[in-house]
Parts: C-alpha cells; structure tokens; sequence
C-alpha cells in the first residue's frame, strides 16, 4: 500500500487540496463553534495546532479568529506546506509524520481533520494529543469520514491502496475515554438529506 502523505503530497500537485477544503468546510465550521463554546468559556485568547492540515486552511481561519494568539498547523506531505508558506507568511507550518513528531510546546485548542485513521494506530496519536499536544484544561476536536456504520467509506483503502484504521462511532468515543479526555462530546457533523456526515468528537484534558 502506498504512505498516505505520499499519496496527499501528489493530491497537492494537482490541486485537489482544495477540493478537500470545500468539501470538509461544512463539518469543520461546525467542529470548530461546538469546539468555541467550551474553549472560550474559562478563558479569553486561545493558542492553536492542526494536526494532518494538509494546506493549512483551517489554520487561517483558526488564525483570523479575535481570540486566536497563535496558530500552526503540521503536515506530513510537503507539498501541503510548501503551498500553505506560499499564501501565508504569517502562521507557522511544519512539514512532519506522526506518530514520531512531539511538539515542543502545548496549545489551548487541537484540531484535526481526517488524519488520525490514515496512522496504523490512532490511539496512540491520540494518547499524544492528550499528553503532549494540549496543555491542562485544553481542548481536541476532531473529524473522521472513515468509520464502520459509514458504509461508503470502507470502500476507500482499496480505491486509494493506503492504509486506513477502521473503527465504529463507539469504539472510538471509547478510545477518547481509554487515553483520559473528559467531558468527551461525539456527533454527526453535516450530516443532512441521508448523508451520515462527519463523526466530530471533542473532549478536554482534565
Ligand atoms: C484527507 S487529508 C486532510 C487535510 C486537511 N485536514 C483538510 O481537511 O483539508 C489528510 C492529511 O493528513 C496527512 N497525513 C496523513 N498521514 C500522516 C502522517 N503519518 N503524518 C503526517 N501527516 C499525515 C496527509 O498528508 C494529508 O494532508
């Protein structure tokens, strides 16, 4: 099978990141003003990281937010950040895999947009995100396409030939719980006219 940065590095040569960002905006926008509400409720100004950002869209709009002190974002494909340092000289873009990369720092808030399945073992990165990614009292957010009761998307490892960690919606609530977030909130984001949406999990870091 081929290395999904691989695969997302090339899907940045032809342009289809942003394809990518039209097409996750509606769930993202909704991730991001569930996330707002516990994120901005004991605290004014926030620090925040994208994991997996491909071009760094959700950076900029995280960045242009009046409570946003900082934001950087880190891909695995270089492609993705060479474009996202080309439009934006302002936010920090780091080209880097997980699950090796450790931050050397923390952030207030962790957004994540269809990455964490693309690793052979996502409770791991999702271990990191807790211990190393978010400082105490922060919060994660993240979105997932691929998922069991999302029947259409156990097709896509073998249309892509890359790895992807299948998991249902309670196995993965579950794995949030196993590696320590609370108040842990899951729910179908733009999910509407029968399309099962996207499975949008959030939890703090007690
Ligand atoms: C489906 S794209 C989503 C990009 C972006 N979050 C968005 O919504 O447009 C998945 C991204 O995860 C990155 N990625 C996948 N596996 C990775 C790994 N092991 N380390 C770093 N990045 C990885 C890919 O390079 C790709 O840009």
């Amino acid at each position: 099978m081929k290395e999904a940065t691989d695969v997302f590095n090339h899907w940045a040569h032809l342009g289809k990141d942003e394809g990518m960002e039209r097409g996750h905006a509606s769930a993202v926008n909704e991730m991001i003003d569930v996330a707002m509400e516990r994120v901005l409720t004991d605290r004014v100004a926030f620090s925040a990281v994208d994991l997996g950002c491909g071009n760094g869209w959700v950076v900029r709009k995280l960045s242009q937010h009046p409570a946003c002190v900082e934001a950087v974002g880190y891909d695995g494909a270089e492609h993705m950040i060479e474009k996202a340092k080309e439009v934006d000289l302002i936010n920090a873009y780091h080209c880097a895999k997980f699950p090796d990369t450790k931050p050397d720092k923390t952030y207030q808030f962790v957004h994540s947009m269809e990455f964490l399945y693309y690793l052979k073992d996502p409770k791991n990165m999702l271990q990191s995100i807790h211990d190393d990614w978010l400082e105490k009292n922060g919060w994660a957010v993240i979105g997932i396409d691929h998922y069991a009761e999302h029947e259409e998307s156990l097709g896509w490892p073998e249309a892509l030939d890359v790895h992807m960690s299948t998991f249902s919606e309670e196995e993965w609530i579950q794995m949030w719980k196993d590696v320590g977030f609370q108040e842990i909130h899951a729910w179908r984001a733009n999910a509407h006219d029968g399309k099962p949406g996207t499975l949008a999990i959030l939890g703090k870091k007690s």
